[in-house]
């Protein structure tokens, strides 16, 4: 399998989203802006942002101050729980263009699944979708049972599914049956949050990272994007940000992929969706 960091995934609407981009939770202030662009220079070409992490502006300030134009960063919000509902989402995503300081977004999500609320909010993203204010629309911690739910209602089907995703929580059915369904998969804490990288010492790990020359970090992002997902690792540290995207340069084995595969423990760094 080949994979560059220029890499892309075509959607439902033909529509190509990088395989590699950035995770913005938690990068605020000037350290976070100053992270965003190091990735831009690193070569990341996907930002994901949201509402929720009160960071649009510095993400809108990141994409003035790069040299890369706009039609090649592929820029990612998502509507928050408390903007839910049909006007609520059209005036929460107006905000968020206005936050980034861009006339279109290239994929707006609904964050979480809100009973209740959700099938409103996503008859709004169909409107902005076909109103052509946003190049892609899709969910977040959707299960099979939202999706199912989901697609009955749908005039446009979901491109992207955001879930948690890594080798500690390898949900192989939802990825399935997203594979199944055109939707793309997209790894939302593709480094367990960073609660599982400190196993390095881990025996199992500790093999892998020998035989690959490469960090536990670029083990598991490698293992997400060979299952065919999009990944967007955050770091606000420089070097992090660089060691992760050196993953182009390996492959993990058909053997050591299924290896990784069984660490899973179900283990959630964030919330449980089917909770
Ligand atoms: N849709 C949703 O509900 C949802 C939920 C959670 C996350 N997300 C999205 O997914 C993105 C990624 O998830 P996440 O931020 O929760 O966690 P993550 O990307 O899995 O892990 C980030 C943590 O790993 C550390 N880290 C990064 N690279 C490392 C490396 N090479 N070696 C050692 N440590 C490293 C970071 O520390 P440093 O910063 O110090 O490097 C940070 O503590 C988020 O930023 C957000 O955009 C979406």
């Amino acid at each position: 399998m080949t994979f560059t960091i220029n890499s892309t995934l075509e959607m439902a609407n033909s529509v190509k989203i990088p395989i590699f981009g950035l995770g913005t939770y938690l990068l605020t202030g000037n350290q976070g802006q100053k992270a965003i662009e190091c990735a831009l220079k690193v070569g990341y070409r996907l930002i994901d942002t949201a509402t929720l992490y009160n960071n649009e502006k510095i993400v809108g300030n990141a994409l003035k101050n790069t040299k890369v134009p706009r039609d090649q960063v592929f820029i990612t919000s998502k509507v928050w729980n408390s903007d839910q509902g049909y006007s609520r989402t059209l005036n929460a995503f107006n905000k968020s263009l206005s936050n980034l300081g861009v006339d279109f977004l290239d994929l707006y999500l609904i964050h979480w699944p809100v009973e209740g609320k959700w099938k409103d909010t996503w008859h709004a993203l169909e409107e902005l979708y076909i109103k052509g204010k946003v190049r892609a629309i899709g969910v977040s911690n959707f299960y099979i049972s939202h999706l199912e739910e989901l697609l009955k209602i749908a005039s446009i089907k979901p491109m992207v599914n955001q879930i948690e995703f890594h080798p500690f929580l390898y949900k192989k059915d939802i990825l399935e049956y997203c594979q199944e369904k055109g939707i793309v998969l997209e790894s939302y804490a593709p480094l367990t949050h960073g609660y599982k990288i400190n196993d390095i010492k881990s025996p199992q790990f500790l093999q892998l990272i020998e035989k690959y020359n490469k960090s536990a970090a670029q083990i598991m992002l490698r293992w997400n994007i060979q299952l065919g997902n999009v990944i967007i690792p955050k770091s606000i540290n420089p070097s992090h940000i660089k060691e992760n995207a050196e993953i182009f340069d390996f492959t993990i084995s058909v053997d050591d992929m299924h290896y990784l595969d069984s660490f899973n423990e179900d283990f959630h760094s964030d919330w449980d969706p089917s909770d």
